[in-house]
């Protein structure tokens, strides 16, 4: 049946009848559990099926072998325990409409010779991987044998497991290297001419087809064009796709490129500041070049791109993968003709770069992705509607009002400035970091949506506050840059602010002092440097900006390379100082040797976080039912903050002393001292307005954008 949408017209792979074109591509956000997709990972699958995906994959790089350890939390498809676990999420992955595959794959190099169970990682030539840094041993005719085994056996517990299909994964991994001359030096029989490289994938291949039976779905991931001039070229591609169609490959997922180094990983997942859908009329012409169904994945974020790709027949299938992460309800909602609903991908890689600064995969602005099991996606009701003021719209503010206002809540945000958005204005001023702006814009149109006041330009005062008459209070009034961490001079350096607000001149020399590590400091030396400025870049760090992780460090390392950008590593600012001739001294000093040099330039700009902005907070915390203590079993559990609400006099000012610590509510958690910010610990006496007292993001601590919405989500969902 067709419908008005080309992208909700179902399809049918062999037996596999998908409802709809959308896909959530293999990926692997290392939500797994000691290998296996237990409870946790079958949330995260089963919201998407929720949310109307055709066709989820699972086990991004699922490994067969153990020798070939997971390198980001994947899946251990070589236990037989899989079984279960697997047969538990497709089943209730089914029972909500979707079909579900898994990628399969031996990583070959692509992983480390220093974890699991230590075994010698293979390929089919020692060649090194920069990104995970294994050197290999070249795979003997033994290893070949056993690896072709363990795929037959992991495509069986596929087939145990309830799987519509599986995906085998030839980009990057053991089955490409063999077929690629770049990686492929071997002069055997399974090296040299192209019938010689395709030679080892084709026997995996005709063994898993095999293994399958003739039902399931069998994909190949694969780079039809590596992009590079001794890679595996188009031609060659197309020539071992056809012979591995004859070998019993029913779908193809289109890969452009290579994904050894983070250079050429984020080009084939590109980040903000890239072309939309880069490789997408590339899929399209493989596509009129095959005869099997055609499928492709790479930051196609929109309904309208996604839409266009099936319309034209560039693809039977469109992967939609990160945007179904900053929205699992992306299917759901174009049905219902709400796109302008979806919350947006706006490409900013954290999900990536999550898996290894922080273990595993989370949205920059979907705080719920991955910890389906605490927080719900679709925002319920609350049982009574109550009034709350949200002081400040940056990030947590605009989630925090979002949230409330979804709950039914009679919401008033407040925003001293006259746009909203807080840092996300500024971080989205350089044109490659642009998108951001997205986590900022679908925000304040939710508000619309849901009726929250939005009030910019007023600068809320505790008489402000409690002009309301609130029930609650949330405090998001984010931070200023924090100079204090100067010895002497702090008065004369300007902050990353400056640079992104465009308060700071351009050209002359300028050092750029970084004592975050993420991206405010790169960012400003960027814009600096793109501007005409000789600038330094100095850093305490042993590397730039250790906590900008491997999808994003490619722009600032190219862009610092392009505008020669200089950098000093393991050297703290300690002052500034005018020099007697004009411009500035900064005071360096190495932090292992302690030798102090000094630096004669126009200007010094400093990134070192933010210092809360919390005049307001601690002005209301007195009058306050909770003095602004928060319940950290309640918050993490998405539980009803109680602490001094039984205090509360419903709207009216009430003579009550709360004592926390002695005279918790009944049925309250205790408010452990411990667990309190200080300044809460003894509460002044006076009198209270009953309300509830809260602050996030920013205004506590200074943190990211993650970390910000998260504050808000899982507070306001109990409120
Ligand atoms: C957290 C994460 C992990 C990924 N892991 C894998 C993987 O293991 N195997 C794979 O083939 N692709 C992997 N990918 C790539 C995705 O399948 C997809 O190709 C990519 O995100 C680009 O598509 P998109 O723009 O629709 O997100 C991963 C992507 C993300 C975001
Ligand atoms: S972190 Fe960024 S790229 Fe990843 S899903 Fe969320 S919005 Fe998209």
């Amino acid at each position: 049946m067709r419908t008005l949408d080309p992208l909700l017209d179902p399809f049918t792979i062999k037996g596999l009848r998908l409802r709809n074109r959308v896909v959530s591509t293999s990926h692997e956000p290392a939500y797994a559990e000691g290998g296996l997709p237990r409870e946790r990972y079958l949330a995260y699958h089963v919201e998407k099926a929720r949310g109307g995906v055709g066709l989820t994959m699972i086990g991004g790089s699922a490994v067969i072998a153990r020798d070939s350890p997971p390198a980001f939390g994947n899946l251990e498809l070589h236990r037989d325990e899989i079984v279960p676990w697997m047969r538990r999420l497709t089943d209730a992955v089914h029972e909500e409409g979707a079909a579900v595959m898994c990628q399969v794959t031996h990583l070959g190099r692509r992983t480390s010779n220093y974890t699991g169970d230590w075994l010698p990682t293979v390929f089919p030539s020692p060649l090194r991987e920069p990104a995970h840094r294994a050197f290999p041993k070249a795979a003997e005719a033994w290893d070949l044998d056993r690896i072709v085994e363990d795929y037959v056996s992991a495509a069986q517990r596929c087939v145990e497991g309830g799987l519509d299909g599986i995906e085998l994964q030839s980009y990057g991994h053991l089955l490409d290297a063999f077929l690629s001359p770049a990686t492929n030096h071997r002069d055997d029989e399974w090296g040299g001419s192209l019938e010689h490289r395709m030679a080892f994938p084709r026997r995996v291949i005709r063994a898993v087809r095999a293994a399958l039976g003739p039902e399931p779905v069998l994909a190949i991931r694969m780079s039809m064009d590596e992009d590079r001039p001794d890679g595996l070229q188009r031609e060659e591609a197309l020539t071992a796709l056809r012979a591995f169609t004859q070998d019993g490959v029913d779908l193809l997922s289109v890969i452009k490129g290579t994904i050894e180094s983070d250079a050429t990983l984020a080009r084939v997942i590109p980040s903000m500041g890239t072309p939309s859908a880069p490789f997408l009329d590339f899929a399209g012409e493989i596509r009129r070049e095959v005869d099997i169904p055609v499928m492709h994945a790479s930051r196609i974020s929109d309904a309208a791109t996604a839409r266009h790709a099936i319309r034209d027949g560039l693809l039977d299938l469109v992967g939609m993968t990160r945007p179904q992460m900053a929205d699992p309800y992306l299917v759901a909602k174009i049905a219902a003709g709400e796109e302008d609903r979806v919350r947006p991908c706006v490409g900013a890689n954290y999900c990536l770069d999550a898996i290894y600064a922080s273990g595993d995969a989370k949205c920059l602005h979907n705080a719920a992705t991955g910890r389906e099991l605490t927080l719900s996606h679709v925002v319920p009701p609350a049982p009574v509607r109550r009034k709350v003021v949200v002081v400040g719209a940056g990030p947590a503010g605009l989630e925090a009002g979002k949230v409330l206002g979804e709950r039914g809540h009679d919401v008033v945000v407040l925003e001293a400035d006259d746009l909203p958005g807080g840092q996300v204005k500024l971080a989205s001023r350089p044109g490659r970091r642009r998108d951001l702006v997205g986590v900022v814009d679908w925000r304040v149109s939710e508000l619309k949506h849901t009726g929250v006041d939005l009030r910019l330009g007023v600068f809320a005062e505790v008489e402000t506050v409690l002009a309301e008459e609130p029930d609650v209070v949330i405090v998001a009034t984010g931070g200023m840059p924090n100079h204090d961490f100067l010895l002497e001079g702090a008065g004369l350096v300007r902050d990353t602010w400056d640079v992104m607000s465009g308060e700071v001149r351009e050209g002359g020399s300028v050092v750029v002092y970084d004592d975050n590590g993420a991206e405010p400091g790169v960012d400003a030396a960027e814009l600096l440097a793109g501007r005409g400025a000789r600038v330094e870049f100095v850093t305490p760090e042993r590397m730039i900006a250790p906590l900008v992780g491997g999808m994003n460090s490619p722009a600032y390392l190219r862009a610092f390379d392009e505008h020669d950008v200089a950098v000093t590593l393991a050297t703290r600012l300690v002052g500034v100082t005018r020099h007697p001739e004009g411009g500035l001294v900064a005071r360096l000093r190495h932090d292992y040797s302690g030798a102090e040099t000094e630096r004669r330039v126009d200007q010094v700009v400093v990134e070192h976080g933010t210092l809360p902005l919390d005049d307001l907070y601690h002005q209301l915390v007195p009058l306050s039912v909770n003095a602004g203590a928060v319940d950290h079993d309640a918050l993490l559990a998405v539980q009803p903050q109680l602490i001094g609400v039984e205090h509360a006099p419903a709207r009216e000012p009430a003579p009550v002393l709360v004592e926390v610590g002695a005279t918790a509510p009944p049925g309250a958690p205790p408010a452990s001292p411990a667990a309190l910010p200080p300044e809460v610990v003894s509460l002044p006496s006076g009198p209270t307005s009953g309300f509830q007292l809260f602050r996030i993001g920013d205004a506590v601590a200074s943190r990211n954008i993650h970390a910000a919405i998260y504050d808000a989500l899982r507070l306001c969902l109990a409120i």
